[in-house]
């Protein structure tokens, strides 16, 4: 990680065509379906994040072949993994740096066979709760002795698991996706129930690597998702479209950023992950959307975002599994909109990399927004029109957060003094080229030394 600080200064207008690092979510599956299949999976555009780097790390230490074979046409990588259709036991600590879903699907993978595995974190990681997976994954059978309240470091032991029914207490992909994962080796598979509707790209993966799989839809957004176990997979090919929870970042800043117009290609628009949009579009964005195509099972498209005169909306809960790690940004545009944002039932940010709500809350307030803080909402109040309504001109602090850091980086490009945040390295855990990326649109974002007291 670097020493250095980021700094962002107001800009003029940021102008261009770009692509958005591959998917996280689906990157992170590709190779962990990859390794429990027979056979070879190649992967196209993958992204290189720390955090994915971290699971391809570990598919090799459960045994995966795991190669890379060279730089993608589309940006990120070409990987090959060969899967040996189960996993060995790993010789040594499996780390997971900085990613909760790296670690969350890998130990549900990991429960559906006769191994132990212990798995760490960075310090962010160790203080998040791992109970939500552990808890499935005991009613299926599998073991584990863990620190205080589910946290890493832990040791779990799978194998010999039994079917399980269960219902999501909280709208979480990752615990979905660990209870499938290990369904896949339970005895009579397993079954999950979604009050409200979380990503679904497990289900749709599975299903390309020949899984059998029934979504059923049950009504105002539920789901119930049967497994049949005894599953095998097979190695097949992936290519990885657009993240949005990146994209998300140049297209913010383009529409508070006057006379601006940036394109994004490619990226992912499945309907479960694509409430920013909805949302920008109520606040008035102007954002459009070409060359919808199909691209391996998902729907990708161009978007354009320009300049736009925002104005504050009130975010439903039901909305939230569909932009939840999008708040961040969202809260930047409701800075520069006229009125009030209001976003409800968000209380999941706060077990994120960080305590999303806290961390928002502070640094807008530090550039001089008001914000309104609650324990599963949070009220920003945007300011009147006019020419660069926000003071900025603070040093946030982003506790490691790559979503903290690159939210507030967007807001200094249209602030009146510059924002500069703290520990920038982390930004590479999902979005290794931002900063690039960002200046070629023609930000300015300056890197310097932090300051010594
Ligand atoms: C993810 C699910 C979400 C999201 C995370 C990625 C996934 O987390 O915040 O960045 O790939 O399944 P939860 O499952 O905790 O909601």
């Amino acid at each position: 990680m670097s020493a250095a600080q980021l700094t962002a200064r107001r800009t003029g207008p940021l102008r261009g065509v770009v692509r958005a690092p591959g998917d996280k979510s689906i990157s992170h599956r590709a190779l962990i379906l990859g390794a429990l299949a027979t056979g070879v999976t190649e992967i196209e555009g993958l992204l290189e994040g720390d955090d994915v780097r971290r699971t391809a790390a570990a598919m090799a230490a459960f045994g995966a072949g795991v190669e890379r074979l060279g730089p993608s046409e589309q940006g990120g990588g070409r990987w090959r993994i060969e899967g040996r259709g189960g996993f060995a036991e790993p010789a040594d600590v499996v780390d997971c740096g900085n990613a909760g879903t790296g670690v969350r699907l890998i130990m549900g993978a990991a429960a559906g066979f006769a191994v132990s595995a212990t798995f760490t974190g960075d310090q962010s990681l160790r203080g998040r709760p791992m109970n939500r997976v552990l808890k499935p994954l005991g009613q299926m059978g599998a073991t584990w002795i863990c620190r205080e309240g589910g946290r890493l470091p832990l040791t779990l032991r799978g194998g010999g698991l039994k079917h399980v029914a269960y219902t999501l207490p909280e709208p979480s992909a990752q615990v979905k996706s660990a209870v499938l994962l290990a369904g896949l080796h339970a005895d009579g598979g397993a079954e999950v129930i979604e009050p409200e509707a979380t990503r679904d790209h497990t289900e749709r993966m599975l299903k390309g690597f020949g899984a059998e799989i029934e979504v059923i839809e049950t009504g105002a957004g539920a789901r119930r998702i049967v497994l049949p176990g005894g599953q095998r997979l097979r190695g097949t090919r992936i290519r990885v479209p657009g993240d949005p929870s990146s994209a998300a970042f140049p297209l913010v800043a383009a529409l508070i950023t006057p006379g601006s117009e940036v394109t994004v290609r490619g990226m992912l628009l499945n309907p479960s992950r694509i409430g920013l949009l909805d949302t920008l579009g109520e606040m008035g964005a102007d954002l459009s959307v070409t060359n919808v195509r199909d691209e391996g099972g998902e729907t990708v498209a161009d978007i354009t975002a320009r300049h736009s005169e925002l104005e504050g909306v009130e975010t439903p809960p039901e909305r939230a599994p569909s932009m939840i790690d999008e708040y961040p940004i969202l809260a930047v545009a409701a800075a520069f909109a006229r009125g009030k944002t209001t976003m409800r039932g968000i209380g999941e940010m706060r077990v994120k990399e960080s305590d999303r709500i806290a961390l928002m809350a502070a640094g807008l307030a530090a550039c001089g927004i008001g914000v309104e803080e609650e324990p599963e909402a949070m009220t920003v109040v945007g300011a009147e029109r006019g020419n660069h309504p926000v003071a900025g001109g603070a040093t946030v602090v982003t506790h490691g957060d790559h979503r903290i850091a690159m939210s507030h980086l967007v807001l200094g490009l249209a602030s009146e003094a510059p924002v500069r945040v703290d520990e920038p390295g982390m930004i590479a855990t999902s979005f290794p080229g931002f900063v690039d990326l960002m200046r070629g649109l023609g930000a300015d974002i300056g890197e310097e030394a932090p300051a010594t007291a």
